[in-house]
């Protein structure tokens, strides 16, 4: 063998890899993120050799004290991370010979990277997955209580960002807690996958050694261990699965935080921010700007580039292991990190947002926003065809709009021009507090309505 060759698979190569490959080809600066997973998971592997007499007791022993202080070496800053043994799983071994001597070969008995790499990923998928729920629900806590605060304050809808009907801003609010609890639900689903155990299919095959993986599975906190070797080694579709919820929650934050840069905007001055998170400009000294939000917007794009990235290195492999798979950490780890943050800074800005109840309340009648409700009124009280009632009520917003009157500013002679059998009470219809509150259809934004979701959320969320 060659002396200088100092790798785990070093007996049959007669050359050093080449120092250019071995430093693209390295991981350890991206995956000694797993240390913890992976010594967890040794652990447990090797507990279960000597279980099952394919390695000695004292042997596992060996093993395990030197894995603990191996465990404790990283915790405390002490490991020597080195890019010569590529990745985590063969830092550790390395420092284990070094550690027991040669009682650590034995510890990759019956398994391979291939299922090792999985084993540990998945396991920090778990804990992953858990925390971005965990931040989910706490900013789906934080739009309720924002929610339960502003109850009555009355809003424009927008359709084509135009002034469309009124609506309440708690039924905006509870709009997004929807939108969130899709993803919560999302992410929790992942989890079925996740806890499916990948340790002992090995290289692609499967062992011959009598393993136990029901053990592994049940002391690792998996349910049950996966079921083909084969596509074990080839499944990425767990990141997946984390990479396009995490797509689609960025995506939501990205469309809020584009409403909510709408609605500080000068010329809308619907909600106001709090200092805490606006920043100013170098050379404007008026200048107040929604950084935050803006940040939150873009950071989409690096979320959705990420699940591309993993479909495009995924899309045209054979199954089993391929080195191109090694990307999949950093970008898994990218998107978590930037996810988490994004919940967190969302959740921030919820708090700390102001609605400016008269300004919306005025927008919530610029625009003629109750012509639909005089249609219907036409329709339910004088029992014409909503198509006739709707040519009415353009007439009357034609009328308004010539006399540069709101629609609740009419007096009653002037809707009888519309249609002179018309009463008083037609102009209660064209009143916006009116409007929202008879939209009591289920899911509608009446305040009976969204007292009632409310009360709902609040139960669930326990806010
Ligand atoms: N660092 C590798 C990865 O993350 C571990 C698996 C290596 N397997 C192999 N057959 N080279 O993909």
């Amino acid at each position: 063998m060659n002396k200088k060759n100092i790798t785990v698979w070093g007996a049959r190569f007669k050359q050093k890899t080449s120092d250019l490959f071995q430093n693209s080809g390295t991981s350890i600066d991206i995956d000694k993120r797993l240390y913890n997973e992976d010594i967890k998971a040794s652990i447990i592997h090797v507990k279960m050799l000597s279980k099952q007499k394919i390695i000695s007791i004292k042997n596992a022993k060996n093993i395990i004290e030197g894995l603990k202080k191996i465990h404790k070496e990283i915790k405390n800053n002490k490991f020597k991370f080195q890019k010569k043994y590529e990745d985590i799983h063969l830092n550790i071994e390395k420092r284990l010979f070094e550690i027991i001597g040669k009682d650590a070969g034995y510890m990759h008995t019956a398994r391979s990277r291939n299922d090792q790499v999985i084993t540990d990923f998945k396991l920090w998928m778990l804990t992953a997955t858990k925390e971005i729920i965990f931040e989910i629900n706490s900013l789906i806590k934080t739009i309720i209580i924002k929610t339960n605060k502003n109850l009555n304050v009355i809003m424009p809808g927008l359709t084509h960002l135009k002034n469309a009907q009124p609506i309440y801003f708690s039924h905006y609010l509870l709009a997004c807690v929807e939108m969130f609890n899709r993803d919560k639900k999302r992410f929790i689903s992942n989890l079925d996958n996740l806890y499916e155990n990948p340790l002992g299919v090995a290289a692609l095959s499967g062992t011959s050694y009598k393993i136990d993986r029901f053990y592994t599975t049940k002391h690792l906190g998996f349910k049950k261990p996966t079921n083909n070797s084969i596509d074990t080694v080839s499944d990425r579709d767990f990141a997946l699965d984390f990479l396009s919820s995490s797509a689609i929650c960025s995506l939501h934050i990205s469309r809020i935080s584009e409403e909510l840069i709408i609605w500080n905007s000068d010329a809308f001055k619907m909600i106001n921010l709090s200092d805490k998170i606006l920043t100013g400009s170098s050379i404007m000294p008026q200048k107040k700007n929604p950084d935050p939000l803006e940040l939150l917007r873009g950071k989409s794009g690096t979320s959705f580039g990420n699940l591309n990235a993993m479909l495009t290195i995924l899309k045209g492999l054979p199954l089993s292991y391929f080195k191109d798979m090694q990307d999949d950490k950093e970008i898994v780890f990218n998107t978590f990190d930037n996810i988490k943050k994004c919940i967190k800074i969302l959740n921030e800005v919820i708090r700390n947002i102001k609605p400016n109840k008269i300004r919306m309340l005025n927008l919530a009648g610029e625009g003629f926003t109750t012509a639909t409700d005089f249609a219907d009124y036409l329709v339910q009280k004088k029992k014409i065809s909503f198509r006739n009632a709707y040519k009415l009520s353009a007439k009357l917003v034609d009328y308004a709009e010539g006399k540069k009157k709101r629609l609740d500013q009419l007096k009653i002679e002037e809707l009888k021009k519309i249609k002179s059998d018309l009463g008083i009470e037609a102009l209660k219809v064209l009143n916006v507090t009116n409007s929202v509150n008879s939209k009591r259809s289920f899911g509608g934004t009446s305040l009976y309505n969204v007292k009632k979701m409310l009360k709902k959320y609040k139960k669930e969320f326990n806010a």
